[in-house]
């Protein structure tokens, strides 16, 4: 806020005065609201953000004494100068003690009414900088503990994923999982928070078989009861290692619990039915479905369908058998995971078109004509990666990719820039705004897509490493 463009709400009940001050107010670069009443004036400061309440004293209704305690209460950071026809120090000194950090008496001197007005806004601005600090650091703090907690959880991530890449038959398998367990979470209308914990504690879930025997893990023939005991402890081990960091129960408790039975009858299984923790119960179906449909080194991968018989046949014993008929019900394109989402924001049509051809069969292609529709898709679609031309109506491509970077929910969708034949400057630009590579117009089909697959596993292995 600077006092140029400070806003000023003026309560008086004489309209007059309004407009007189108004008037004034306005010459002086001033935005300025207007209340006829106490009540009035409090409605509009729920709406509104007003630095500085020019409050006449004597109102029909509420006094603007009454009303100033009030709005100090519920407002803190807006400056009050009262305004009044009474001459009287102790009126005076009672609304200072009341918080109002000005006082004018009628008739006004027009310079006076700037000059105070001007003060208390300077005043409203050296008030709300320390709290603005304030927030902003809190706001940091949060970041950074995200930032964190992603970090953590994105390097586990990829212990896991290492690990399950040592043998053939498992490999991808905590990926799978996790894509089908978001398919049921979303089948189920579970919140975003709860979709977000059920992403990671599945990307986790086998985490502790880093403490099983690879021999054992890996082993061709089927295990023998011990065997089968010890490769059970990656559920225990794997909470050991996520609790003390994620200190976040669901995450952990699908890690402990993702091998529960729904009747409680599992090996060393303190919970059953529905006690057992909901987004576990999801991943236990997730897990066995990939598990079947993966071919393993003791036996081939089971078709769907006779995956999804299994699934019937240990509905209620295994399975909690409300998930178990939700998953059963779910088609196949529901159930594997989906193509990753591109937005090409870009005006020209034909270029969208391009756009489409190149990626389609890998990609789902989504669209945007202009900035602030990129913008918006970026929010609600969260796309894996975003091609933006510089130059379009509405915003520009580099003011849009300077928002998203800017953003913290969504920073990290990389943005391929689409800039105009030697524009070195725009690729300068399109860099420093936090673009991840660009291409320059034109650009094959078969550039494009290599661009995009590089650039998405660029992104994939950065995110993995954080
Ligand atoms: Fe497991």
């Amino acid at each position: 806020m600077t006092e140029e463009n400070a806003t000023i709400l003026i309560v008086d009940d004489e309209a007059d005065i309004r407009d007189l001050i108004r008037e004034v107010l306005q010459s002086e670069g001033y935005h300025c609201l207007e209340a006829a009443n106490a009540t009035a004036a409090l409605s509009l400061l729920e709406r509104e953000t007003v630095d500085v309440v020019m409050l006449d004293i004597v109102m029909a209704g509420k006094s603007g004494l009454e009303m100033l305690s009030e709005l100090k209460m519920l407002h803190p950071n807006v400056a009050v100068v009262m305004a009044t026809g009474i001459s009287d120090m102790d009126t005076a000194i009672e609304c200072t003690r009341r918080g109002a950090i000005g006082y004018l008496t009628k008739p006004f001197k027009l310079s006076e009414v700037v000059r105070t007005v001007r003060q208390a806004a300077d005043q409203a601005r050296l008030e709300r900088k320390p709290r603005d600090y304030h927030d902003e650091l809190e706001r940091r703090v949060e970041e950074q503990a995200r930032t964190i907690r992603k970090s953590f959880f994105a390097s586990m991530a990829a212990l896991s994923f290492a690990l399950e890449a040592k043998d053939p038959y498992t490999a991808g398998h905590s990926r799978r999982v996790t894509d089908i367990a978001n398919a049921i979470g979303l089948k189920m209308g579970l919140s975003e928070d709860e979709l977000e914990d059920l992403h990671w504690g599945s990307l986790l879930h086998d985490i502790g078989k880093i403490a099983v025997r690879q021999d054992i893990l890996n082993k061709p023939t089927t295990l023998t009861a011990e065997e089968y005991e010890h490769v059970m402890t990656h559920t225990v081990i794997g909470t050991s290692i996520v609790e003390p960091i994620v200190n976040n129960r669901r995450i952990t408790d699908i890690v402990e619990c993702h091998h529960y039975r729904y009747d409680g009858l599992g090996l060393k299984q303190r919970l059953k039915g529905k006690q057992i923790p909901l987004l576990a119960r999801i991943v236990t179906v997730a897990d066995a479905y990939d598990a079947m449909t993966s071919q393993r080194a003791f036996r081939p991968a089971l078709s769907r369908k006779e995956a999804l018989n299994e699934i019937r046949l240990a509905k209620g014993t295994q399975f909690d058998p409300v998930i178990a008929d939700l998953f059963l019900a779910m088609s196949d394109s529901e159930v594997t995971p989906q193509k990753r989402e591109i937005l090409i924001a870009d005006d020209e049509e034909s270029i969208r078109l391009l756009v489409r051809s190149a990626l389609g069969d890998d990609f789902t292609v989504i669209e945007a004509s202009d900035g602030l529709e990129a913008l918006k898709v970026a929010h609600t679609r969260k796309p894996a990666l975003i091609l933006m031309d510089i130059l379009m109506p509405k915003k520009d491509g580099l003011a849009a990719c300077h928002e998203i970077k800017s953003n913290v929910d969504i920073k990290d969708i990389p943005i391929v820039m689409l800039t105009g034949i030697a524009h070195d400057l725009d690729k300068e630009l399109s860099t420093n705004l936090g673009a991840d590579a660009y291409i320059t117009k034109p650009f094959t089909p078969d550039y494009l897509h290599e661009k995009v697959k590089s650039t998405l596993a660029e992104n994939d292995s950065l995110t993995c490493k954080a």
